[in-house]
């Protein structure tokens, strides 16, 4: 595969694997052969039959209404063949592609990960999830006792362990504020990381969303307070990452860490790390062994043997999200979640426990349906009307969590409103 031409390899090799491909479809019980469209320039670009078009791209379960992506994204079938075709190269000549014989392939994925998110190729580092890169981290830093390090109450499991067992144990203090479930303004946000900030604080670890009820939190905002007082702002980008157009130089934090297997839909336990330039000095890889020499970022993903094809179908992922363009997915994430909220906001069997304002949420967005127990709510979903959500029932919510991927249509939506109105009642 030479250098920008992906496109003419999944067309070398699509054919080929077409028919392989059908198999684990089959076994789901798909019925559906779809072919990949190209999205680029594709003329019915502005109206809802060009998302009817996205959805055919994703082939879920037959009649599922996956309102679940926050949990884990769907590859589409673009993402699906190439990473199937690179399999089968690397199984026909393992040694051969593993060490070295994608070199280039790997290096344009992640040049292709730096255009989305508008950096250097120098500050990506293609890793497995969110996970790991909260815990490169946490595990860098050579913290004392008594430095304070900001996590709000929303974060992650993943986001805050790590901090726990790499920090407070030595004595560092996690300094924990309580974010406001539904703030009106960024700056109420932002006025609870102005007010944990002591003159020992080191790191800012926060969500750029939080998976408990999809609120974005003011990120930008928050790296400029702190780097004016030299302290250092880590992010979760697990819930933004393919959500959003990001310009993370814009952003300004300094580290950014996400799971490509959400929004982005690239193969599952696949990951993106960012570092700002200035700001890699910090870091040390959680993995050592040959090649450890290496000063570019690079070191921070160098695990000798790893799942290639899943890496370059991270690139193939990009590139779907190109075709279709991230500004318009972008658009489709407001237009998606102002559809569902003007659907229900009025009628009082519900209860939103999103923030309304477009800066502070986006394609997610919880709901509860007053007077009913979540876990009930999510079963009968599931089992009467075949969609999945996530029911969310910390901080007090009892609540589903609907994702508005851009594949879930204005239908499905209308779908979703009606089983719901109809359990509310
Ligand atoms: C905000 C947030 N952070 C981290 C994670 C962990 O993701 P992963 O298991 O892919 O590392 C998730 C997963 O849902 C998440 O929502």
């Amino acid at each position: 595969m030479k250098k920008n031409n992906r496109r003419g390899f999944l067309q070398t090799f699509g054919t080929g694997i077409a028919g392989t491909l059908a198999l684990p479809n089959l076994a789901i019980g798909t019925n559906q052969p779809a072919e990949i469209v190209d999205f680029t320039n594709h003329e019915i670009a502005d109206s809802e039959a060009f998302w009817e078009l996205v959805k055919t791209q994703f082939i879920l379960a037959p009649e599922l209404r996956y309102f679940n992506n926050a949990s884990l994204g769907a590859s589409p079938l673009y993402v699906q063949r190439h990473t199937q075709a690179c399999r089968e190269i690397l199984d026909g000549f393992p040694s051969k592609y593993m060490w070295g014989g994608w070199k280039e392939e790997k290096e344009e994925t992640r040049q292709l990960v730096a255009d989305l998110l508008k950096v250097s190729n120098e500050e990506i580092a293609l890793t497995h999830n969110t996970t790991e890169g909260m815990n490169l981290i946490a595990r860098s830093f050579d913290l004392q006792p008594g430095d304070e390090v900001i996590l709000a109450d929303h974060e992650h499991t993943s986001g805050r362990v790590c901090w726990e067992v790499f920090q407070e144990s030595k004595g560092v203090k996690l300094v924990r504020p309580t974010l406001p479930i539904l703030p009106k303004t960024v700056e109420e946000v932002v006025d609870v990381y102005r007010k944990a900030i002591t003159p020992k604080t080191k790191i800012i670890s926060m969500c750029h969303i939080v998976n408990t009820n999809g609120m974005i939190l003011p990120v930008k905002e928050v790296s400029k307070m702190a780097h004016e007082k030299g302290i250092l702002v880590a992010v979760d980008g697990a819930q933004s990452a393919g959500m959003f157009e990001l310009d993370l130089h814009d952003l300004g934090c300094d580290f950014y860490t996400a799971s490509a297997h959400k929004w982005l839909f690239a193969p599952k336990g696949i990951g993106v790390f960012y570092a700002k330039e200035e700001s890699q000095h910090h870091l040390k890889p959680l993995i050592v062994c040959r090649g450890y020499e290496d000063t570019s970022i690079r070191r921070l993903e160098n695990y000798n043997t790893r799942n290639l094809p899943e890496l370059l179908g991270l690139g193939a992922a990009v590139e779907f999200i190109n075709q279709i363009g991230i500004k318009k997915i972008h658009q489709r994430s407001y237009e998606l979640k102002n559809y569902f909220r003007t659907k229900i906001e009025e009628n009082p069997a519900f209860n939103l426990k999103t923030p309304a304002h477009d800066d502070l949420s986006a394609a997610i967005q919880v709901v509860e349906v007053i007077g009913q127990d979540v876990q009930d709510i999510k079963k009968r979903l599931s089992e009467e009307y075949n969609i999945d959500c996530r029911p969310m029932s910390t901080f007090g919510l009892n609540a589903l969590r609907i994702s508005l991927s851009i594949y879930m249509t204005k239908a499905d939506v209308d779908y979703l409103v009606e089983a719901l109105v109809a359990l509310s009642e």
